[in-house]
């Protein structure tokens, strides 16, 4: 079959009649009626490897279209995505040059900012690296909701709130998009779990998957216009997201209005005219059997012409944004401006980095430090998979620490660097480095307590990094990777235990991936910062903050809760689930004689009640609440003010810092809803959300927050409407969502219906 693609794709190439139309933004609708059937169908399918004659792409390159050269139509470059550009590993070029690009933060530390402008700069950064590399849309951002703490793929998500994934998506969205490149939100939707994710099937009533899964891609798509939007591998209800015609046509292109493209998540041969016919415009990563399926169909009548060409006048659509096309003689440099972005790494990292807990240690000036866990010498800057980036170095902990006047415990650094070059040959030599999709996490190294006793009486202070990754295609475990292990919780009790015990001070840095339990272990060490994956500049970005160079203010975009088993639906969830083989997305649970649930298909029985909107409703105690963050000042709240203009909430508070030192407060504005006729709502929920500036002391600066009135709505599934009842709200400002700083009433003296059409309900 594909040596069949190469033939009719050179055939294209070769062919140059001058009495084609040439493609121009204006005349799209000229050159899909020149098309023959067979060239439509071709350009609706993508591939991504080498034709002759083609640019295959630099090596790790997601997908490209088929270019017609006849009628002016270029390839376009689709890259992953979407922490930086994929490339893969050590790739050299025919000179031997490598060629690298910027880890920059991941989705979570960036949607920890709670600040719009950190996922904008993140975005210009990750723009421009994407024209660099001679690509012309950046597979990203990923923004699937958190609905729990164990999907592979959390640390590329931004939250287990829809405004703010919604709202840092489009900032990205909008960034990446003014640096000439295009970007793809993903993945829509209902792809919450990694676990047999090519055929899951993601079950839920219409209200929470319009409250939840949808309302994000909705607000997002209200902020910014994404070029492309990638439909999730998963089924939602019954029927995968990029055969839905409700989905894809319904909900997407009429209620929420979307006019870009949509490609597929890269699935390859699924049933491609039913998928044309349903909304998907773009199929990837192509293979020519999808072609002649799309011919055969509109043969036999099953697939409309008209649906081929609503396909290809949106992959035209693309192809006239791009730079491909717009800049033809464009000659990427491929090698992008990595000093400049590696200062804005630094910078952005640090703020989304969440302070956990600090009861004095910090902000910590340079002392004898006694350096403890693996990731302190090797960081793990990001997760695997798509995101995988193959940057040109990891700024150490140990190393920036060293930049920043420490001195360390020259013994256990040396044992602690032996042991990670170490696991890294054992790593290389057992093949267990993939150059596409990162490697493995390392295991921690058992340090006794002689060695403990001893690195004290050398040290001032002791810090402890603990690490946590993963990735595409694979969830994680809960006893293996949520929990601590053994070897990490003897290192905790024994250093806290004899640094403690001379009066000396334990920092842990988490490195992590995504929520792991802190419940057991958190009132042992002095202060906790949640670093997660910071990018390739994680060790300053970390230091920045340890030093007080940056005042913390990130701030949880997901609940920490006590237990796993706390959290909703925590059984509706592949939480143990460990497969045999290398790649647990290709699952086939019934000729394994497994238990279908939460493979086949995962009920998502908590419903609207997952992360904040379960706990607050349900009084439930966490270990840190959504919105949860320390600062090394303090601020207070005043002037609250609210009242409905029009059909928009306009709102303000007055944040003062009241401590010694500059910081910024993220503010969140929560609603409290009547119950109108629903006979149940969650407690509170966030509506919006903003950052103040940095203030100095006793500086104080007004946020403004303001929202549609339509946002006060909940989805009635049985009417299939939005409906804002009338009554008393309350709004509270605040970011963590259980301590608002200040309230008010708002009143709404009339109620609303906005109507939804009728689409995807459970069968
Ligand atoms: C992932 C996408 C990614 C695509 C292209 C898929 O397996 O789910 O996120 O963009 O591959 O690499």
């Amino acid at each position: 079959m594909r040596a069949k693609a190469l033939f009719l794709g050179c055939i294209f190439l070769a062919a140059s009649l001058s009495a084609q139309p040439k493609l121009s933004k204006d005349n799209i609708p000229a050159v899909v009626k020149a098309m023959s059937a067979e060239e439509k169908a071709l350009l609706v399918v993508g591939f991504n490897g080498a034709c002759e004659g083609y640019d295959p792409g630099l090596p790790g390159t997601g997908g490209l279209t088929h270019p017609f050269p006849k009628y002016g139509i270029p390839s376009v470059v689709m890259m992953d995505g979407p922490v930086g550009v994929r490339l893969e590993a050590d790739w050299h070029d025919g000179r031997g040059e490598a060629h690298f690009t910027t880890c920059f933060p991941t989705g979570l530390l960036t949607a920890a900012s709670w600040d719009r402008g950190i996922a904008y700069q993140i975005g210009h950064g990750i723009g421009e690296e994407t024209l660099d590399m001679g690509a012309d849309v950046i597979l990203g951002p990923g923004m699937n909701l958190l609905r729990n703490p164990l999907n592979g793929r959390n640390f590329e998500y931004f939250s287990e709130d829809p405004v703010l994934s919604g709202s840092i998506a489009a900032a990205y969205i909008n960034s990446v998009q003014e640096t000439g490149a295009g970007t793809s939100a993903k993945h829509f939707a209902a792809n919450s779990q990694e676990t047999n994710r090519l055929d899951g099937d993601s079950r839920m009533d219409t209200r929470t998957l319009r409250e939840l899964y949808t309302r994000g891609f909705e607000i997002c798509l209200r902020e910014s216009a994404p070029w492309t939007i990638m439909a999730s591998y998963n089924l939602l209800n019954g029927i995968y997201t990029q055969e839905s015609h409700d989905f894809l046509t319904k909900i997407l292109r009429k209620d929420f209005g979307y006019e870009g493209l949509v490609v597929t998540d890269w699935t390859g041969k699924r049933n491609t005219p039913l998928q044309v016919h349903a909304g998907s415009d773009l199929f990837m990563g192509g293979v020519y059997s999808q072609t002649e399926h799309i011919l055969a169909s509109l043969e036999d009548g099953s697939l409309r012409m008209k649906d081929l060409d609503r396909a290809a006048t949106k992959v035209l659509e693309l192809v006239v944004k791009s730079v491909s096309f717009q800049r033809p003689d464009f000659e990427p440099p491929l090698q992008p401006d990595l000093e400049a972005h590696a200062a804005l790494v630094r910078s952005t990292a640090a703020e989304g980095m969440v302070l956990l807990k600090n009861n004095g240690a910090l902000p910590l000036k340079p002392a004898r430090t006694a350096l403890f866990g693996v990731h302190s010498y090797d960081l793990i800057p990001g997760g695997n998979g798509a995101a995988f980036v193959s940057c040109p170095y990891v700024i150490q902990v140990n190393e920036a620490l060293k930049e920043a006047g420490f001195s360390l415990d020259s013994g256990l650094e040396r044992l602690y660097k032996g042991y990670a070059s170490f696991a890294d040959a054992d790593l290389t030599l057992n093949h267990k480095i993939n150059v596409h999709v990162g490697k493995p996490q390392k295991g921690e190294l058992e340090i006794t307590r002689h060695l403990i006793e001893k690195a004290e009486k050398e040290a001032d202070v002791a810090i402890i990094t603990l690490g946590r990754t993963s990735g595409e295609a694979r969830d994680r475990i809960l006893g293996k990777e949520f929990l601590l292990q053994e070897d990490e919780v003897n290192l905790l009790e024994n250093v806290c235990e004899v640094f403690q015990a001379a009066g000396k001070k334990v920092v842990v840095v988490l490195n992590i991936c995504g929520v792991v339990e802190t419940a057991s272990w958190n009132y042992l060490p002095d202060a906790i910062l949640c670093a997660w994956l910071p990018g390739e500049e994680g060790g300053h970005s970390i230091v920045d903050v340890l030093t007080g160079k940056v005042n913390p203010s990130g701030r949880l975009p997901m609940t920490f809760p006590l237990d796993y088993f706390d959290i909703a639906g925590a059984e509706d969830f592949p939480y143990n689930f460990v497969s045999d083989k290398a790649n647990e997305s290709v699952v086939h649970p019934e000729r394994r004689g497994l238990d279908p649930k939460n493979l086949n298909y995962t009920d998502y029985t908590e419903g609207i009640y997952v992360g904040y909107r379960h706990f607050l409703t349900r009084g439930l105690d966490v270990a840190y609440p959504f919105g949860y963050g320390l600062s090394y000042t303090s601020f207070a709240y005043s002037e609250p003010v609210v009242r409905q203009k029009g059909d928009r909430i306009m709102a303000s508070v007055k944040v003062t810092n009241t401590g010694s030192v500059a910081g910024k407060e993220a503010v969140g504005l929560y609603v409290h809803a009547p119950l109108g006729s629903f006979a149940d709502k969650p407690e509170r929920e966030l509506r919006a959300f903003g950052k103040t500036r940095l203030l100095q002391p006793g500086e104080s600066q007004v946020v403004d927050l303001s929202f549609p009135v339509r946002d006060l709505a909940s989805f009635n599934s049985a009417l299939s409407r939005w409906e804002t009842a009338k009554g008393t709200y309350t709004v509270y400002f605040g970011a963590d969502c259980r301590q608002p700083a200040a309230s008010l009433p708002l009143k709404l003296a009339k109620g609303k219906n906005y109507p939804a059409t009728r689409a995807c309900e459970p069968r």
